[in-house]
């Protein structure tokens, strides 16, 4: 696969402007994919799955006559799959002047990659980057002609947003200092991220801060990268305004719930072609994911137990039949353990080596430091990967564990992610926020989605599934005390 990656960057660096190689941070290039010739097969799934997203069709068809994002650049950071394909195409009908790369060094399906390519539109991912090419790529994204920077973005768990942040850090320290840092990481990611700074500001000490005044705004679409942004925005340090795309209620109450509930099971079978049924298994964290995870587990005929912190959601899991037990209570019991937290170290290296012979170990949730895979590549346990995205550990005292996609999110590691129609109803939102973005410049802070937006994003996709939605007279809604049109809740309401 890297060949072929290698071949494919020969290839397009002699196509590309060299003039723009002195001045800018980065050798813009058209497109970096795995292989073009799976444009075909990309374009065909992308037909297929149009038909699955009526959010983003209708959206197209209100907005590509008057095009609300014209005249913005706009870089992506999301899963490169065949619905990311359709957001792509949808915000370039609505006049952006997009470039994308992928969240996850395993999540992107080449076809979809391939197809938006051959659309010359500049797309940087491939399944199986490693992290110096995924950092890479997250550059080549947010760099466009002239050196210029992005208007607006659409990240998916804040790395382009990172990237910007530590950039602009970076050359703060540089100009207070009049020295760089020494690099003190000891993670391998934090080390990429931090040598791929130094050579930008090697290029131009000045690049963050030139491009940061042009950013209107982030759209974010993960409770992790939500969490992130809110920490930033807790100690002032967030440079341009943020919009929470993740706690839509069309958003996380369907793609974390209803979209894991299909899409984990899709991601253990595909890799491990296990049966479920009668399996114990152990969902580590009950927030939304996570009772998307349980429930699938359960309809498959699994016995689930439960871990939480929280003894609100550790009650809900409760009464839904769940049972409530500590990790450390159950390493023995499990056949299959999936992570669904956004938390770190949920299962450690002790765990692992206390699972019982052929145990599943999988992560959901957006990064991988759920699981201790660091510290498990660095034991003494002997690694065979049977096939990309499936390793099977071996301990000295021969028990043997197999970890999906190296940690990384089951579902895009192993599977496509969520289908389609759910992916319409998380990027209606998305689009939604970029059109809020580029026509309110709102000031730095961070942003909901307007409820009745929210409902209106349900409504589209009501119609889909042929359900009637019954329609309040004028005496009922005064009544209860809202407007026959809506909105129906206040914003508070948790759904
Ligand atoms: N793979 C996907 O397709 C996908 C989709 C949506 C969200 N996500 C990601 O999944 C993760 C979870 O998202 P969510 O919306 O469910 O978040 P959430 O906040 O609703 O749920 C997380 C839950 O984990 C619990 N938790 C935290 N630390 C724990 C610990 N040490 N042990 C047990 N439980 C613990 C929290 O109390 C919370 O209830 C995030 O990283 C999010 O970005 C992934």
């Amino acid at each position: 696969m890297r060949t072929e990656t290698l071949q494919n960057k020969r290839v397009i660096k002699s196509k590309s402007n060299s003039s723009n190689i002195k001045n800018s941070v980065v050798e813009i290039l058209p497109h970096l994919v795995k292989d073009i010739k799976l444009a075909k097969l990309g374009r065909d799934k992308i037909d297929i799955s149009e038909r699955e997203m009526p959010g983003l069709m209708l959206l197209r068809k209100k907005y590509s006559r008057t095009k609300p994002l014209k005249g913005f650049k706009l870089t992506g950071s999301l899963h490169m799959t065949i619905e990311t394909a359709i957001l792509i195409e949808t915000l370039k009908d609505l006049g952006a002047d997009v470039r994308w790369a992928s969240c996850n060094i395993f999540s992107t399906q080449d076809e979809a990659a391939a197809a938006i390519a051959k659309t010359k539109t500049p797309v940087f991912a491939w399944k199986g980057e490693t992290l110096k090419e995924y950092w890479d790529c997250t550059l080549q994204a947010l760099t466009f002609n002239g050196n210029e920077g992005p208007n607006l973005i659409v990240d998916d768990g804040g790395d382009a947003t990172l990237l910007i942040h530590k950039g602009y850090e970076l050359e703060n320290y540089f100009n207070k200092k009049k020295k760089l840092p020494k690099i003190t990481a000891t993670i391998e990611e934090e080390i990429v991220i931090e040598k791929l700074l130094r050579k930008v500001h090697k290029r131009n000490p000045n690049h963050w801060h030139n491009i940061v005044p042009d950013i209107i705004g982030v759209s974010e679409e993960t409770t992790t990268g939500v969490a992130r942004l809110q920490q930033m925005v807790d100690d002032a340090s967030l440079l341009f305004p943020a919009f929470n795309v993740n706690d839509a209620a069309t958003k996380s109450k369907f793609d974390n719930l209803y979209g894991c509930r299909e899409s984990l099971a899709d991601g253990i079978k595909r890799s491990t072609e296990i049966m479920l049924a009668g399996k114990t298994v152990v969902v580590c964290g009950y927030g939304d994911v996570g009772k998307g995870s349980a429930q699938s587990m359960k309809s498959y005929g699994c016995k689930v137990i439960v871990t939480e912190i929280d003894p609100i959601c550790a009650l809900q899991a409760a009464m839904e039949g769940f049972e409530v037990r500590k990790l450390e209570d159950v390493l023995e019991r499990g056949n299959i353990f999936v992570t669904t937290t956004g938390n770190k170290d949920i299962i450690t290296l002790k765990h692992m080596r206390k699972m019982k012979d052929q145990a599943i170990v999988c992560n959901i949730g957006h990064f991988d430091n759920e699981i201790q895979v660091d510290a498990l590549n660095a034991s003494n346990a002997k690694r065979d990967t049977i096939k990309p995205q499936l390793d099977r550990y071996t301990f000295k005292n021969g028990k043997q564990i197999f970890l999906l996609a190296e940690g990384r999110l089951v579902n895009l590691g192993c599977a496509t992610g969520h289908a389609s129609f759910v992916m319409s109803t998380s990027f209606s939102n998305q689009v939604l926020a970029q059109i809020f973005l580029a026509q309110n410049k709102p000031a730095t802070g961070m942003y909901d989605l307007p409820r009745k937006l929210d409902e209106e994003v349900a409504r589209i996709h009501l119609q889909h599934l042929d359900a009637d939605l019954t329609r309040l007279s004028k005496e009922q809604a005064d009544y209860i005390g809202v407007n026959v049109n809506g909105p129906f809740k206040k914003d508070e309401y948790r759904y």
